[in-house]
């Protein structure tokens, strides 16, 4: 399974790179915002960070305006992956892209008809959001063992990234469901490798060692 950052911040993203923990980026404008800085140079800083790919938004909802932007972006970095919302122009472009070989990652899934709708205009990857669903009151991850049947049924290549990550269980119940991807908040992450049990058993080693040199 490999695990994406979902931030834009480039401290998080340099301190979890080093554990060697990062297979990519996923931003989207709300991300961007938080860090107050320009778009362009904060993807272009990321995806120098990061060898995987890394995935910057397009902000129109016209077909023609995501292209526009999709085109500049793909220029910015050979790891750049346009993220590109769920709705009919958004296939158009995904399926425009596909064609040119610019990889794809749509957004805002919530149904096993969305995914499969973007796997098969050509996404490279698909984004269902779990956390949102569990909002509602349904199985984000149901979502997930649905699509994942959905892409083997069929070989398609589409990857999906597990996103809207809220807790370790949401981590560890995607790597059960076979979700190839899941997109982590920078702050989620720490979480995954603690445990009061191992601090506990720190904290005892050491002071049985520490009372043996007495
Ligand atoms: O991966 C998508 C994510 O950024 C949205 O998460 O927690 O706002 O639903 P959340």
């Amino acid at each position: 399974m490999k695990f994406f950052l979902d931030t834009a911040n480039v401290e998080e993203i340099k301190r979890i790179v080093k554990l060697g923990l990062v297979d990519g980026v996923t931003t989207n404008p709300s991300l961007i915002a938080k860090e107050g800085r320009d778009f362009k140079q904060v993807v272009q800083e990321i995806c120098t960070i990061v060898s995987g790919p890394v995935s910057a938004e397009v902000i129109g909802t016209k077909a023609e305006d995501m292209l526009r932007e999709a085109e500049d972006i793909a220029t910015w970095a050979p790891n750049v992956v346009i993220k590109l919302p769920m709705t009919e122009d958004g296939l158009y472009a995904t399926h425009a892209l596909s064609q040119r070989g610019i990889k794809t990652n749509v957004t805002l899934i919530f149904s096993v008809a969305q995914g499969l709708m973007a796997a098969k205009a050509g996404a490279t990857f698909i984004s269902p959001f779990v956390g949102r669903l569990d909002d509602i009151g349904t199985d984000g991850m149901e979502l997930i063992r649905e699509l994942r049947t959905v892409i083997t049924n069929y070989n398609f290549p589409t990857e999906i990234i597990v996103a809207s990550v809220r807790n370790i269980g949401h981590v560890e119940q995607a790597a059960i469901a076979g979700g190839h991807i899941a997109t982590i908040p920078g702050s989620l992450l720490p979480s995954l490798w603690k445990h009061p049990l191992t601090d506990i058993g720190i904290e005892k080693f050491l002071s049985d060692w520490n009372k043996m040199q007495a």
